[in-house]
């Protein structure tokens, strides 16, 4: 059994969906999930954690100001090495993928086990399901 931790932020409740879908499917193959906010998230988190995911949507074309904050709070972690991955929720254009996973390749130099993925805004559980259930699976077989 892993520990996945997994640091996001949601402001209308999308890339919220898409933490609650992964962690029911981290979950259902045995695994723990811790998943917070990023204004609680902990140094001592990202630290103890077998995987470390991070994740936020794009508003005009960045990432929101409480994942770079964040962002800036985790280079005080040790994570070099550790296995992870970024995710995103978009609408069109997904910019804040990159920024993340930028950051935790070059400056956090983490073991991206899987390439990050951007999910497309929906109400729709199943249909973020779909999207990410490959992109879970290779973050479990990679633990
Ligand atoms: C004011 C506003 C600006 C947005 N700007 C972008 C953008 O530049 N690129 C993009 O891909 N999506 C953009 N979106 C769509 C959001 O990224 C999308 O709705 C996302 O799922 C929101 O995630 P959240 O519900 O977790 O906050 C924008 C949405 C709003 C309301």
């Amino acid at each position: 059994m892993a520990n996945i931790v997994i640091v996001f932020d949601s402001l209308r409740g999308n890339t919220k969906r898409v933490v609650d879908v992964m962690s029911e499917l981290f979950t259902a193959a045995g695994h723990e999930v811790k998943a917070v906010k990023a204004k609680e998230a902990e140094v001592a988190d990202a630290e103890a954690a077998d995987a470390l995911l991070l994740g936020g949507p794009t508003y005009h074309k960045d990432l929101m100001n409480t994942m770079k904050q964040v962002l800036f709070k985790l280079e005080k972690a040790d994570l070099k090495g550790k296995p992870g991955a970024a995710f995103a929720s978009f609408g069109w254009s997904g910019e804040s993928l990159a920024i993340v996973e930028d950051t935790m390749k070059n400056l956090y130099e983490m073991n991206l086990v899987a390439d990050g993925i951007k999910v497309k805004q929906t109400p729709v559980s199943a249909k973020v399901k779909k999207e990410v259930e490959p992109f879970v699976q290779k973050i479990i077989e990679a633990l």
